[in-house]
């Protein structure tokens, strides 16, 4: 059912009468659409989820709209399962996910020992007809989907719930109804992001894309004693902990196998793997340096102790910081691009400092481009080497006057990320989730930004 990274199989257990079992389970399992109610209830998660729900109507996103009018993504939480395993460690990695990805949510779960938080997503397309009829609720096929994503979801929770050698997964399945196939490539990143870091119960947190693996040293540190009290410490004076990010230089089904042992080895081993010409370079070198290169990978690999860089435009690294001080994602970057760029640039614009982490890092798994990463692309390339007038309705378009109006507002001092309000009602609902930050910035030299 998973793809072989050559590094998920284990020792099988049980005779020959536990494995028919577990056949016949899996098979009732696939054949009820409905999910089966095997993870015990959790009342905090429950509460959270009909916090999220309470003021949610049905309704159909539509591109246009979204992209001309900054109208909302419209969210519905369907599920939520909580690890019933305790936190290995104070530290929880975020995420967010379509549901087609969840092998690799198992996968990164693998290479994390600790808790893990994922908003996993379902578009659910369901157009109105030739008359603009549609009914004002889920049809008959789209609930159907949903139970089946529910059930899929359960399905994956159950199986990292039973190896203890894995991550402790909190999960949420959300959908949102769209009236197009357009409309459905307005993939709402930083709500997830958002709602995935809601759901986080730790102090200390880090945002990590999905497709990255954790290496092994970065829950080695976590478990050892008085290493999250070291963090904690250093969130009262905003520094954020910089996890360098690799990919191995092989595409497809190499890659993958690549990264997974880049994930594993130690620091000197990868010195020695690493170039151009080797296993293992710096995260999207070939595509856009100006992503990673400021974490200063040649001084990273003679490193022994964390070292502070300068930010410098469209830097995205994924870093370690607390609750208290993480802002929020930008709502509007919705489908793709900015997203991370603009969270940065943030964290840039309310004091914090840049400091890299010695001895973990990430690794890229790689994959295939999505359908709205291949628009965006198209369109830039549209613009740059053609010189092309993009309509006004398309997203490329949309990114650029997002970017200038963050730009401008963190050099005036008034930048504020858009959050949906439907979210921020949730913290006054729910009476033991932290409140959110209140950051205040300082204004960023334009310099920054040429
Ligand atoms: C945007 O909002 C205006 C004013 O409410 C409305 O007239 C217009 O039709 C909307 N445009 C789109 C694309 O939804
Ligand atoms: C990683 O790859 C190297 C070189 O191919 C190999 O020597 C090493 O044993 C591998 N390590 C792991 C942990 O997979
Ligand atoms: C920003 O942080 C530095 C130390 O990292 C500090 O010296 C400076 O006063 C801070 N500025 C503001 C506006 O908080």
């Amino acid at each position: 059912m998973w793809p072989s990274t050559g590094c998920l199989s284990r020792p099988r257990r049980g005779g020959w009468h536990q494995h028919a079992v577990a056949l016949l389970a899996t098979l009732l399992l696939a054949a009820s659409a409905t999910a089966p109610a095997s993870a015990a209830p959790n009342p905090k998660a429950d509460e959270l989820k009909e916090a999220i729900n309470a003021d949610y109507k049905f309704s159909r996103t539509n591109w246009d709209s979204a992209v001309m009018n900054d109208t909302l993504s419209n969210l519905k939480l369907e599920s939520i399962i909580w690890s019933a395993r305790p936190p290995r460690f104070q530290f929880t990695v975020f995420t967010q996910l379509t549901l087609n990805r969840l092998p690799t949510l198992f996968n990164m779960c693998a290479s994390f020992s600790g808790p893990l938080s994922a908003a996993v997503f379902l578009p659910v397309v369901q157009p109105l007809d030739s008359r603009g009829r549609g009914g004002e609720a889920l049809s008959e096929g789209s609930r159907g989907k949903i139970a089946e994503a529910a059930a899929e979801v359960e399905r994956l929770h159950a199986r990292v719930e039973e190896d203890a050698s894995m991550c402790q997964l909190d999960i949420m399945l959300f959908y949102e109804v769209y009236d197009s196939d357009q409309s459905k490539l307005l993939y709402p990143v930083n709500y997830l992001r958002n709602y995935a870091r809601m759901q986080v119960r730790t102090r200390l947190l880090a945002m990590i894309d999905v497709d990255m693996y954790m290496s092994a040293s970065l829950s080695a540190e976590m478990e050892a004693p008085g290493s999250i009290a070291r963090y904690e410490v250093l969130c009262a004076e905003r520094r954020a902990t910089v996890l360098p990010a690799f990919e191995p230089t092989k595409p497809g089904a190499l890659g993958r196998i690549m990264a997974t042992n880049i994930s594993r080895v130690t620091k000197a081993q990868l010195g020695a793997m690493h170039g151009r010409n080797k296993a293992a370079m710096q995260f999207k070198l070939r595509v856009f340096p100006r992503g990673h290169t400021p974490t200063d990978y040649p001084r990273w690999f003679a490193a022994s102790q964390p070292y502070q860089v300068t930010y410098k435009r469209f830097y995205e690294p994924w870093f370690i910081t607390c609750e208290e001080i993480m802002p929020w994602y930008d709502v509007d970057f919705r489908g793709y691009g900015m997203n991370k760029i603009i969270l940065i640039a943030a964290l840039n614009y309310y004091n914090y400092s840049f400091w890299i982490h010695p001895a973990a890092w990430l690794v890229h798994n790689p994959h295939t481009d999505t359908e709205v990463r291949k628009v965006v692309a198209e369109e830039a390339s549209q613009v740059n080497k053609h010189r092309a007038v993009l309509p006004a309705n398309a997203l490329y378009r949309k990114l650029t006057v997002l970017f200038g109006r963050a730009k401008r507002g963190m050099m005036k001092g008034n930048y504020e990320p858009r959050t949906d309000p439907r979210q921020m009602a949730v913290y006054g609902r729910v009476a033991w989730l932290p409140q959110p930050p209140r950051l205040v910035g300082s204004p960023t030299p334009e310099s920054v930004f040429t």
